[in-house]
């Protein structure tokens, strides 16, 4: 099939090539020229695994280009994606350039009378879909949903593993305005195996805020958990997750296997959830609730919970260490999760500014980020290039992000290196490594001792 996918981001560009790469002829839309540039020339405009290697053969064999020409791009083609951004502006999402974008094919469609599927692939809240895109629509084409197709077309990518995702769906869900439409989508995805869920234009939005509230909500219970096991003296977060998991209903056992289903990776305590999806999805879909009078104690709790991870890390680090005013921190990880550059919401912002509020003398490493130009702004921090400089002489470690690479480092001539080998390990990223013994290692959910804390222990025993 001919499409055209408008807005070269993490979504439209993933979407685009994989459907490239799956026989489709895509035409990608940008208003930003170097995204256009960057796309014809094979670079991704973002850091995805993968994806550079998946463009390279599909520009080559003519399957896909990019353009800022809306209107020739939507006019050459049968089905057009919408993939633009909705950021959060005020707790409520900014739909301005779904606007656009559905005025501007809107325009195009009132050129011609042929029937043409418009599918939505941009986050937006149960609604916008079947009002503002579809009236935007009518209005600039002069014609009425039904003389063309709407759709809405979730997506589940996650960063690091989009195309892996893209190309292998475990489901594809078709919010359809009739039939025509859906059965039109669904044939634009026949080369994919999975299956295809049809709903009405409104559940499909629906699923993925509840989609990524799931995720939130897991992972802001295993922290909240976390807080619980390091207040109570002889429990151990990690070993009760582990027989928490091996419940049947967690992870089944099939012929005689155990599987250890992906979900279980978000029942996992650490420095708390980030990037561009989870925190704006849930805080949108908290606020679409308010709208409707409801309150959402749930989700409000999700949020305070992963709110105040920062300041939680900040304090046990300060606990060890006495204070922080003039201390040198070393802060591993930057990015919101590993396989990532993406700083969006990353808990590290958070954890930083509280470290310089403090006074203390903040150094970061991360192996992906590299650019810290205007992101941290509140403090000067030194980026260091190696874990060897970033330790040297440093008071304490402070592992903020999960990257496997972390495991890998000398951390016995590290700690050496060290003027205090104290360690918070923000994510128990090096769970089950062997440290010096003059080492003070504090994993997330794991009851540290001292002085303090055994006295108010006896307190609550007596
Ligand atoms: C998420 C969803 O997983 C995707 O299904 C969805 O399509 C995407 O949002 C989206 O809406 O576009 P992503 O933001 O890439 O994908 O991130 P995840 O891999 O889900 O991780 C989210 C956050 O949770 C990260 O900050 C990660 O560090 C954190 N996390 C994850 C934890 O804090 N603990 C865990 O146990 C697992």
């Amino acid at each position: 099939m001919r499409i055209a996918v408008v807005g070269i981001g993490y979504v439209g560009l993933v979407t685009a090539t994989g459907l490239a790469a799956k026989g489709h002829d895509v035409t990608c839309v940008d208003s930003h020229p170097s995204r256009v540039v960057s796309t014809n020339n094979g670079v991704p405009p973002f850091y995805e695994p993968g994806l550079e290697e998946l463009l390279a053969p599909v520009l080559q064999e003519g399957r896909l280009r990019a353009t800022t020409d809306l209107h020739s791009a939507v006019s050459c083609a049968d089905v057009t994606f919408l993939a633009v951004g909705t950021p959060t502006k005020d707790g409520h999402i900014d739909l301005t350039g779904l606007r656009d974008a559905s005025e501007g094919i809107g325009e195009s469609l009132a050129q011609s009378d042929s029937w043409h599927l418009v599918v939505v692939k941009s986050t937006v809240v149960p609604g916008t879909t079947d009002t503002l895109v579809r009236i935007t629509l009518e209005h600039a084409a002069g014609r009425k949903v039904g003389t063309f197709g709407l759709c809405m077309n979730p997506e589940f990518l996650r960063e690091g593993t989009a195309v892996e995702d893209f190309l292998r769906p475990d489901r594809i869900v078709i919010g359809q305005w009739d039939q025509r439409s859906g059965k039109t989508l669904a044939e634009l995805y026949r080369p994919f195996d999975c299956p295809i869920v049809f709903t009405a234009l409104r559940d499909a939005e629906m699923i993925k805020y509840a989609s990524n509230a799931l995720l939130a909500t897991l992972i802001s219970f295993s922290n909240e958990m976390a807080d619980i096991c390091e207040a109570t003296p002889g429990t151990d977060l990690d070993r009760v997750m582990n027989a928490l998991y091996l419940d049947r209903r967690l992870s089944p056992v099939i012929e005689g296997r155990r599987l250890s289903p992906g979900i279980l990776s978000y029942l996992k305590a650490g420095c708390g959830y980030g990037g561009s999806c989870l925190p704006k999805d849930v805080l949108a879909l908290r606020n679409f609730a308010s709208e409707r009078g409801l309150a959402a104690p749930v989700l409000d709790g999700v949020m305070a919970v992963n709110a105040a991870r920062p300041a939680r890390l900040v304090a046990r680090l300060e606990q060890a260490l006495g204070c922080l005013e003039g201390m040198v921190v070393a802060v591993l990880g930057l990015s919101f999760k590993p396989g990532s550059d993406d700083m969006r919401d990353s808990p590290a912002l958070g954890i930083i500014d509280l470290l310089c509020q403090k006074s203390a003398i903040v150094r970061v490493f991360d192996p992906c980020v590299k650019q810290l130009n205007g992101v941290v702004s509140s403090c000067p921090i030194v980026p260091c290039s190696s874990p060897e400089t970033l330790l040297v002489g440093a008071d304490a470690a402070l592992i903020v992000t999960a990257w496997p690479d972390f495991r890998q480092f000398d951390w016995n001539t590290l700690c050496m290196s060290m003027r205090r080998p104290v360690i918070v390990d923000g994510r128990n990223a090096l769970s089950g490594i062997s440290l010096p013994s003059q080492a003070t290692y504090i994993g997330v959910g794991k009851y540290h001792f001292t002085e303090e804390s055994l006295r108010n222990e006896q307190c609550i025993n007596r």
